[in-house]
């Protein structure tokens, strides 16, 4: 059936129009002033609400075996989470460990989506090591049409790979014209700091960002940063939590290396007081990088505001208290993760547009066209035009609430923005045409996801 949103703000980065939008076949086929629609037309009338393109959420976990333990969320769960906060497309991270064969990881990760998720997917492909048949599989799964790798710089002996390894995905990354997203911390002085701590007695989820300082993430963001220099691949820093790390990404840019930065919604909105927090409370709030000292937050804010910071993930890994607590002997055992995939455009709206430190077109860009043009959906996904799919969000500025873990729909018992107000919402949400969510709840139908096939753009 088609559709028209009518009389709504419509807001692209860069532009913003009052008008209709109508569309046909899942695509947006005609934008303008009082638009005529056949009859059998579905209307939504969105007089006095913003309208959005879809947001890209181009950082999570929702398959996980990690940390002795799976992370909570199946696509079923955490794609419903995602729509009802406005995500209509996310970018899962397929995370083989170094034991496991890669292509069968990759048709694994596939596996668990299909035909399960209500929003549309694409997935990083995480080269964790690199040996004899590597090469051709990463050809075969870029032939596949997932046109972007992942790499860990942490997690020595499971996920992380070495300076040698990075190298040769590096330039069989620039060879193919692939990004190369990259987790960055030395994995060699966290281990050291881990068991330093460990051994003086210091086991409480305190001690999780002091083993894993901001100059251990520099250090990692500097040393991705001269590889990509020297192999002339582009590359993508997930996650950058501090403002020393930011300076060794900025620093390399302005040498002219193709590096963009992720900061997640955690590093914006929590410091480091959270994981100090008592016992499993504490615990519920460790990842890496951890969260830090609140100095860095007004550092990103102004960084994202000048889109010195590309895009804003979330990072979404959760994991639940019974799971969290596998870490109350030791913080090195803390299943490391916050969930946040159905919080982030609501949290961002609020506190970062409405506070005035992002205005609309870079929230936008931040949270939708900037990770599209990145990771070749562009122009597909990240924009309202004329041929592009019909993802959108109607969004009613006047909403007024609050998270929590009684509302939300991510398979978890906790919140980790638990009490944090928020000044708007999706009042609906298409997908490809399809209305998935109306007035918070998911209206519409599992499985209607899609797994989005990208060819590589960075030559
Ligand atoms: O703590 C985190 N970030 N957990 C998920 C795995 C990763 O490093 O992205
Ligand atoms: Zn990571
Ligand atoms: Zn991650």
């Amino acid at each position: 059936m088609a559709l028209v949103i009518r009389n709504g703000e419509i807001v692209n980065a860069g532009t913003r129009a009052q008008g209709d939008i109508f569309v046909e076949n899942e695509t947006i086929t005609r934008i303008g002033k009082h638009l005529e629609a056949p009859p059998n037309t579905e209307i939504i009338d969105a007089t006095g609400k913003l309208v959005f393109p879809g947001f890209i959420d181009p950082h999570v976990h929702i398959y996980l075996p990690f940390m002795a333990t799976f992370a909570k969320d199946t696509h079923e769960t955490g794609s419903i989470a995602a729509l009802v906060g406005g995500t209509t497309t996310y970018i899962e991270m397929c995370c083989p460990n170094r034991n496991d064969d890669a292509l069968e990881g990759y048709q694994l990760w596939k596996s668990k989506a299909e035909g399960k998720s209500a929003c549309d997917y694409a997935f990083h492909m995480s080269v964790t090591k690199f040996v004899k048949e590597t090469e051709s599989q990463l050809r075969q799964i870029v032939a596949d049409g997932t046109a972007s790798f992942k790499i860990f710089l942490a997690y020595k002996n499971f996920f992380g790979v070495d300076d040698g390894e990075m190298f040769q995905t590096l330039e069989l990354a620039k060879r193919l014209g692939v990004i190369v997203t990259a987790h960055c911390e030395n994995a060699e002085l966290v281990a050291r700091l881990q068991q330093k701590l460990v051994a003086e007695g210091k086991t409480g989820p305190e001690w999780h960002e002091p083993s894993r300082p901001e100059s251990v993430e520099a250090e990692g963001t500097g040393r991705f940063a001269t590889f990509l220099e020297n192999t002339g691949a582009t590359g993508y820093v997930v996650h950058l939590s501090c403002e020393k790390a930011l300076g060794a990404a900025l620093g390399a840019k302005s040498r002219g290396v193709k590096i963009s930065v992720e900061s997640v919604l955690p590093h914006f909105l929590l410091d480091k007081t959270y994981a100090e927090r008592p016992g499993v409370e504490g615990m519920k709030h460790v990842m890496s990088p951890p969260l830090r000292s609140k100095h860095n937050q007004a550092v990103l804010w102004n960084a994202l505001g000048q889109g010195s910071i590309d895009t804003v993930g979330t990072d979404h890994c959760p994991f639940d208290t019974e799971q969290k607590l596998l870490g109350r002997d030791t913080f090195v055992n803390i299943p490391n993760g916050i969930p946040g995939i159905e919080d982030r455009v609501n949290l961002l709206y609020t506190y970062g547009v409405k506070r005035g430190r992002l205005d609309l077109d870079r929230f936008v860009d931040a949270a939708s066209t900037r990770a599209a043009k990145l990771f070749g959906l562009y122009p597909r996904k990240g924009t309202i035009a004329v041929g592009s799919d019909a993802d959108l969000v109607v969004y009613d500025p006047n909403y007024r609430g609050m998270v929590s873990v009684k509302t939300q729909h991510a398979n978890n018992d906790y919140n980790g923005f638990e009490g944090m107000e928020i000044e708007g919402r999706p009042s609906v949400v298409t997908v490809r045409g399809k209305v998935q969510v109306r007035d918070g709840k998911f209206v519409g139908e599992r499985g209607w996801g899609k797994l989005l096939k990208r060819e590589p753009c960075h030559f």
